[in-house]
């Protein structure tokens, strides 16, 4: 009863129904099966009762004993059948929803993969979360439970309706009237409750979000000792939940014994008349005894009809939001120009084989013409905005050669993560256009141009799991020896060593368990495991000791040597290493050139450098 209106209601109802449809058609053999069985389970019930009709005349007017052992046994068979129906319909359809479920929790998860970083950006990281419990819960519930009993009770209504016209129209024609009563104290009563429920809904919520910022920031709490405040928040909180939970729960509360006052009214009333019917002869026993069994049985599938009917809403407001994630636009990827490995020589025509060096190739174009991974990057009059109303970047260009190191440096939100992050398409242009190798980065299949790019992120993210399957995350068939090479390569092989397992330390909690500068390290080595020709670093502001320090920059620096690099310099060794420094401001390219140049330039870049300077 509890839990019956305090969902919303879808929005749009035909739409999501569709959807929802759509998966269901897919088991429809078995879902025919459990309508089979709930009917025959709905039918045995009516069956049974009317069944009292004719034992109860068999004894009272024909006094007979072999009627009414016939009698006994018919109507035992009939509800034997009744409960193995139940039995049946009840346990195909659990089997059918968690196939269900499962269908619905794969499409979800393999589209949410393929949808672009913008969508991301837009969601609460618990909004996406709750898609998969609550969303999918409520579903499974409405699956579970309400499907087949709606059905059920669907074909009881109609039945007992059809019977009791049967046995008595006159009586019927009351009984109707009870029936109308009820069903508009029902929908009155939702209504209202609605409300409550509704908001004893967005307190939880509210209580909800508390707890799980406060949680997250314990630290920042502890550190400006917000505990007192802290409580005080929570109890304001929690007295609005008491609040509206009492009136929506007691509200709810008074629905079941109006239905049933309701329904033990009609049965008074029908008993009295029923009564004089049959003394005047216009009634037979047997249906008066049948018809007053289904009048009192009546109340049931009428109550049950109405809550199971707000379960499926309540599952189709969560299934619409699932199917919304499911209906958002998935990233683009019209590319035709793909990796290939090749034995031959720069412009030799020859087939892909499975080593050798890596080349691009046009698979809309007829010929084989190969054009060899070289690591040239082009920017020109590049734009771009995360959103339509704010421009981040403002028509820069710029070019690497191949081997080239380029590094941005810049105040923080000039745009220097954002730029890199347009070289793999993690979001698009909105102006200008970048090229790879000759080709427009759009025209490239976006898994083989991110394959050929090496990206170590600002913030470093482990994934539950071996330090081993951590690194090999960047080069899935990844030997140990090329792990470990990998490692020696980033500076990171002797802490990993110095871990209790070594390589086969487990890392729980986004690698909690180790400092910062070892993550930091550890992305590195997954970047050089993968071998890219073109490598974006971007390197994380948080300071870290100046041994550590060392170790990241001579790690950067081997990963660094014969490569395209774009590295977002914060520190000093690595801006000096760079062929090319681009000095970004609010979008822009301002300034460029080499170290030495650029200071003689005296411009912002002498400015930054003698900062970091003091800095360091
Ligand atoms: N996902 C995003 N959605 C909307 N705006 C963003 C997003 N990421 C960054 N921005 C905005 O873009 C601008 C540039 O951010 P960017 O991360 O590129 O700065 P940055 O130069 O890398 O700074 P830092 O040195 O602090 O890392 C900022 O004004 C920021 O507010
Ligand atoms: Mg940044």
């Amino acid at each position: 009863m509890a839990r019956m209106y305090n969902r919303k209601r879808p929005k749009n109802l035909r739409h999501t129904l569709a959807a929802f449809l759509g998966y269901l058609r897919r088991h429809w053999l078995l879902l025919t099966l459990v309508a089979v069985l709930a009917a025959a389970s709905a039918l045995a019930n009516l069956l049974g009762t009317y069944m009292i009709k004719p034992v109860v005349n068999e004894v009272a007017v024909a006094r007979s004993l072999d009627g009414l052992a016939r009698g006994v046994i018919l109507t035992a068979a009939i509800y034997g059948v009744g409960v193995l129906s139940t039995l049946g319909y009840t346990q195909v359809m659990v089997r059918t929803a968690q196939r269900i479920l499962y269908d619905i929790r794969r499409d979800l998860y393999g589209h949410l993969q393929c949808l672009p970083l913008g969508f991301f950006d837009r969601q609460r990281k618990g909004d996406l979360m709750s898609l998969f419990t609550n969303d999918v819960d409520t579903i499974s519930d409405a699956l579970n439970n309400s499907f087949a009993s709606l059905f059920q009770s669907f074909v009881q209504m109609v039945g007992t309706l059809l019977l009791l016209f049967l046995l008595n129209w006159r009586l019927s024609l009351i009984v109707v009237l009870g029936y109308a009563a009820m069903f508009l104290y029902i929908r009155y009563s939702s209504k209202r409750s609605k409300f409550h429920f509704d908001r004893q809904q967005s307190c939880l919520g509210d209580l909800d979000g508390y707890v799980e910022e406060m949680v997250a920031g314990q630290k920042v709490v502890k550190v400006f000792r917000h505990e007192a405040e802290n409580l005080a928040g929570f109890a304001k909180r929690n007295e609005a939940l008491r609040q509206s939970g009492t009136a929506a729960q007691s509200f709810a509360a008074t629905m079941i014994p109006a239905v049933v006052s309701i329904s033990y009214l009609n049965y008074a009333v029908i008993a009295v008349l029923g009564g004089i019917m049959v003394i005047h002869g216009i009634s037979d026993v047997g249906s008066l005894a049948s018809y007053l069994v289904l009048v009192r049985q009546s109340a049931m599938p009428i109550n049950q009809f109405t809550q199971q009917g707000n379960f499926l809403l309540a599952a189709l407001a969560g299934a619409e939001r699932v199917f919304s994630a499911m209906e958002e636009q998935p990233e683009t990827d019209t590319g035709t120009v793909e990796l290939v490995r090749t034995q031959q020589g720069p412009d030799g025509a020859a087939p892909p084989s499975g080593s050798g060096t890596w080349a691009w190739r046009d698979s809309a174009q007829a010929d084989t013409h190969l054009v060899p991974l070289r690591g040239d990057v082009r920017f020109s009059d590049v734009t771009f905005g995360y959103d339509p109303g704010r421009t981040i970047l403002h028509g820069n260009s710029l070019y690497a050669r191949p081997g080239q190191k380029i590094a941005f440096v810049g105040s923080t939100g000039a745009g220097k993560t954002t730029i890199t992050h347009l070289i793999n398409r993690f979001y698009e242009v909105t102006g200008g256009a970048i090229t790879y190798d000759g080709f427009d980065v759009r025209q490239i299949r976006k898994d083989d141009l991110r394959r050929s790019l090496g990206i170590v992120l600002q913030d470093t993210h482990l994934f539950t799991g071996t330090v081993a399957d951590n690194i090999r995350f960047g080069k899935l068939d990844a030997t140990p020896e090329e792990i470990r090479a990998a490692a020696v390569i980033a500076n990171a092989d002797s802490f990993i060593q110095r871990l209790p397992q070594g390589y086969d330390t487990m890392l729980t909690g986004d690698g909690a368990n180790l400092s910062q500068g070892q993550r930091q390290l550890l992305a590195i080595a997954r970047a050089a495991v993968a071998d890219p020709p073109v490598l974006i670093l971007d390197e994380a502001t948080s300071s870290i000791d100046t041994r550590t320090e060392a170790l990241i920059a001579q790690g950067m620096d081997h990963l660094m040597e014969g490569r395209t690099v774009f590295v977002i310099a914060h520190r000093l060794s690595t801006v000096r290493n760079a062929d090319v420094i681009l000095v970004l401001e609010e979008g822009r390219i301002i300034e460029r050139g080499n170290h030495d140049t650029l200071l003689a330039q005296k411009g912002r870049y002498y400015q930054l450098y003698h900062g970091m300077c003091e800095l360091s």
